[in-house]
């Protein structure tokens, strides 16, 4: 990466700040930093050849004008994350990729898979999609759940496969079954075998996590 390119990160960083402003739905800085945390750690550990610049960007702003609050088209989304980088350009093969990777990395439904085309994106797409498990995973579904007023958990209603993108969107499911949803299914989704050690980890521990929740739901712990 050249020294201009590490400085312009440093500048979308900052700008990043003022529009991942939704921290109720897991979308804000902290989520992208660790993203791009995660996606660097992947790519070193793959040993392939990668963009780092592209990895990184992406990683950065691969929330920008996510369908869940930003209500503009897809060519809006191309314009807002141009003035972002404004007045660094950037060259125009690399921004086409740098969008191609952004519009295909959200979780569209159970039965829904976009391919994602460069290495770069699928390091990024393992590393969001590691972000929606384990520990954190947990954290932020159950607040992303609270803040669209979705209750935790209700055994009378049970979850869905949701077979088309406008089906997931739709969805009024509670916090565990998002689990069913989406989260217990990415591990299988990991693009890169390092993504899929690092997510299969994090799929224990949430497995062992709903195994606690329903006994607590019965009135018993984690010992009985
Ligand atoms: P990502 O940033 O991984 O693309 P999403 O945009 O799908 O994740 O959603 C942000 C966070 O909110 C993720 O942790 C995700 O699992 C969680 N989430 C998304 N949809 C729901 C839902 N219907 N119920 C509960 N949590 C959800
Ligand atoms: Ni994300």
């Amino acid at each position: 990466m050249t020294d201009r390119e590490r400085k312009m990160l440093a500048v979308v960083e900052k700008r990043l700040e003022k529009e991942l402003n939704n921290p109720e739905s897991g979308h804000d800085m902290f989520h992208a930093e660790r993203v791009r945390k995660i996606a660097v750690i992947i790519a070193q550990r793959e040993k392939v050849k990668c963009d780092m610049y592209l990895l990184e960007l992406a990683a950065l702003l691969h929330d920008v004008g996510d369908w869940k609050f930003f209500k503009g088209s897809k060519k809006d989304r191309g314009e807002k994350i141009k003035s972002i980088l404004a007045p660094y350009s950037i060259e125009e093969n690399r921004f086409k990729l740098l969008l191609a990777i952004i519009d295909s990395i959200s979780f569209k439904g159970a039965g829904v898979r976009v391919a994602m085309e460069t290495v770069e994106g699928r390091i990024v797409q393992d590393a969001d999609r590691l972000d929606a498990l384990g520990a954190i995973g947990i954290a932020r579904c159950f607040g992303y759940s609270g803040s669209i007023g979705r209750a935790l958990y209700n055994p009378n209603v049970k979850p869905i496969i949701h077979a088309s993108f406008s089906a997931y969107k739709k969805n009024k499911g509670t916090a565990v079954n998002h689990f069913y949803e989406k989260l217990l299914l990415l591990k299988d989704r990991m693009n890169t075998k390092t993504g899929r050690a690092m997510a299969v980890k994090r799929h224990v521990f949430m497995e062992e996590y709903l195994k606690r929740f329903y006994k607590e739901w019965e009135g018993k712990d984690g010992t009985e």
